[in-house]
């Protein structure tokens, strides 16, 4: 009895406290079946639990157990992470919660008091992707560049390190994920898009001090490189590409493998998008939109795999990576497994580098495929746009994006949210302001066809026959990341705030739930007490939320919210705020003169936020109660609702424009009234 039931690891748990995860258990967390210790649950991030007590069979029985609720409707993008019967998890502003992760009881909460101004260099919200643990801490990264340790037990701050400390002058934000390996915790940062150069950093994660860094496009060639991998890398680049930050940055995914003592990384888009604004000549432009195999210990290069070569369409290759060992051609490969932005599903020797295959999952006009000598994409010199616009597949929110994918061992199967869209790409027109545009009536043209032409699935993908097995059609693009079980599930969460279950092996349809939000994060499953829980974050943001304002149209957006499910779970979620009646606006019409003021101050500073036309976005300014609007002037210029994220804009506008603005939205509600 005794022999069978001591487990070293349970041990070490049990007696050091709250997140007593060291090397051991984060290295054997296969063996921990009800643990959730990291954002990909295992260091191989295959988002796949070994908990089958929810199953197809009972399935239709699961249901909430209990949810907490966010001061905010804001993106919602972490994976929280379980240990020892406790869930911590993270929210937008990097506020991070300890809660018993049997009855939601808030244990502690840690504000870091992120400065708000920071959202400015913010491309896709304020949000965060999740947190790592490790010996009794709680490790996050914060907006602003801190990486925090967080006292498991206490709630209080351990260390801080300022990862941006010297590079002040670059638009820098974390959004992703720490990691945790061997002692050491590995952050990157988000900023490509806005004229930054891209690095990654690694800590003591006992004492957060620097142990290294690596930079990801060469700097400026007057100065040292900062490493030999960087004066390989800088011939591949032309022109000034210092002077315009180069981008590469690695905003999201890592992955580490402790036998072989590598860490993957997966690095970002050019900056500026254009190549020839970045490197005139062309050239590969390394490390950009490439997956980079760096030794753990020392940060030094090993190998690169780069997926879209001198990249302009915002092709980043920080996509989710899975680490799996697969019998392809009859012999054990060790692989690494992502689908970028690009539109390819790539399965690469993750000890060389060398690429085993490349498939297509959806339409692409950027390339004419792999060239089978070299294993890299060849790029159709005609989606190098210059100011003439094209229409290139996929578009710039990717066939993935950040959404999490994830891998069934018993199905041998990838479970990866699909977009299929094109985008128009473009360098600005050159004339004098004003000047009419040479090419507007093909723009026009263009844009109206990719306006039109969007699809989405979930995919079931097989990575060795690189063939899809089943899909799922969904309606709108930009869904959620998926969980796959041991217990034959697929979790997802769709756009139309749904979150879903499909059998793993047929994608039938198994249930669904009425999320009120849109859970576009990954769903993680845990044990307590013998009883399996499945968890996540549900909350509309990100980068398609605020820009693709269309698709939020009839979503009637409830606070953001961690839902945790379990078998037999009865509890209801409060009806939506929005399912009381909307409160008609002033019958006042604008003159056109205010109309078109107010149109134009509207879109200089709030649609990035607020939806074109004032529809959809973060809130949709044309559901606004009568007392919100009593309060306009109070919101926008006396910063009464900063601490939720809507900013103070006295310096910005004044209290005439804020009164034009006012207008136009009423007016826009009233022109949609009975529609929204
Ligand atoms: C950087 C993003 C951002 C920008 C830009 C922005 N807002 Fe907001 N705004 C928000 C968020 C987030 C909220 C939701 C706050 C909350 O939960 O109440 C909000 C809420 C509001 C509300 C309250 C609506 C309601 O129904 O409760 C008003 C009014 C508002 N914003 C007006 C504006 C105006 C006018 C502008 C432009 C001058 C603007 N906002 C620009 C993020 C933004």
């Amino acid at each position: 009895m005794l022999g069978a039931a001591i487990n070293c690891s349970a041990l070490a748990g049990q007696s050091h406290g709250p997140a007593a995860v060291d090397g051991y258990r984060l290295r054997n967390a296969e063996s921990e079946p009800g643990a959730w210790m990291s954002s990909g649950r295992t260091y191989n991030e295959q988002r796949f639990s070994p908990l089958a007590k929810i199953n197809p069979k009972n399935v239709s029985r699961l249901g909430l157990a209990w949810y907490h609720e966010l001061d905010t409707a804001r993106g919602n993008e972490a994976t929280p992470v379980v240990v020892d019967g406790v869930i911590y998890t993270t929210e937008p502003w990097n506020i991070t919660t300890a809660l018993d992760a049997k009855t939601g009881k808030v244990i502690w909460v840690f504000d870091p008091k992120v400065q708000r101004e920071r959202s400015r260099f913010a491309c896709c919200d304020v949000v965060t992707r999740g947190l790592a643990l490790w010996n009794g801490k709680v490790i996050i990264g914060a907006l602003d560049g801190r990486v925090i340790a967080i006292d498991a037990k206490t709630g209080k701050e351990v260390w801080s390190f300022n990862s941006f400390a010297g590079q002040e002058d670059m638009p820098l934000t974390i959004t992703g994920a720490p990691r945790v390996f061997d002692g050491k915790v590995l952050i990157g940062n988000g900023g490509a898009d806005m004229g930054a150069r891209g690095f990654v950093t690694a800590l003591d994660a006992d004492t957060g001090s620097l142990l290294w860094r690596w930079w990801i496009v060469p700097g400026d060639p007057s100065k040292p490189f900062e490493s030999k991998a960087l004066e390989m890398a800088s011939k591949t680049w032309t022109g000034e590409y210092w002077k315009v930050g180069g981008g590469g940055n690695a905003w999201d995914s890592f992955a580490y493998d402790p036998d072989l003592k590598l860490i993957y990384v997966g690095t970002g888009n050019g900056g500026p998008w254009s190549q020839a604004r970045r490197s005139p000549e062309g050239g590969d432009n390394l490390f950009l939109s490439s997956i980079v195999a760096l030794n753990a210990d020392t940060g030094e290069y090993v190998w690169h795999y780069q997926t879209t070569p001198g990249d302009e369409w915002d092709y980043t290759a920080t996509q989710p990576l899975i680490l799996a060992d697969l019998n392809i051609e009859r012999r054990p490969r060790k692989v690494i497994m992502q689908q970028p932005k690009n539109g390819f599903f790539y399965v690469i020797d993750r000890v060389t580098g060398q690429l085993i295959s490349a498939k297509s999952v959806v339409r692409q006009n950027w390339t004419t495929g792999i060239d089978p000598v070299t294993g890299s994409a060849i790029v159709d010199p005609a989606a190098r746009y210059r100011e003439k616009p094209v229409l290139i597949y996929p578009s710039a929110f990717g066939s993935h994006n950040w959404n999490p994918m994830s891998f069934s061992p018993q199905t041998g199967l990838v479970y990866i949210p699909l977009t299929d869209q094109p985008r128009v790409y473009a360098t600005p027109h050159k004339g004098p302001p004003g000047s009419p545009d040479p090419f507007g009536a093909l723009r026009k043209e263009l844009s109206e066809k990719a306006s039109q032409d969007h699809l989405a699935w979930l995919s079931a993908w097989d990575p060795i026959s690189q063939t899809e097995k089943w899909r799922v059609q969904h309606t709108i693009t930009g869904n959620g990341g998926t969980l796959s079980t041991a217990g034959n599930l697929v979790i997802q969460g769709t756009v139309d705030s749904k979150l879903n279950i499909y059998a793993a092996d047929t994608g039938k349809k198994l249930w669904e739930f009425d999320a009120q939000t849109v859970p576009i994060s990954g769903a993680i499953s845990y044990l307590v007490d013998g009883e399996q829980f499945i968890a996540i974050n549900v909350g509309w943001g990100g980068g398609v939320a605020h820009i693709e304002q269309a698709f939020s149209k009839g979503l009637h957006i409830s606070k953001a919210r961690l839902l945790v499910f379990k078998l037999g779970g009865k509890l209801r979620l409060p009806p939506l705020p929005n399912e009381l009646p909307l409160e008609p606006p002033p019958n006042r019409h604008p003159t056109p003169e205010v109309y078109s003021n107010g149109e134009r101050l509207y879109q200089t500073h709030c649609e990035m936020c607020h939806g074109s036309r004032a529809a959809g976005g973060v809130k949709d300014l044309r559901r606004m109660t009568n007392d919100t609007r009593a309060h306009f002037q109070d919101i926008v210029r006396g910063g009464t609702r900063q601490s939720q994220g809507m900013a103070n804009f006295s310096n910005a506008v004044t209290k005439e424009e804020v009164d034009m603005i006012l207008q136009y939205v009423n007016a826009r509600a009233n022109e949609d009234w009975g529609s929204f």
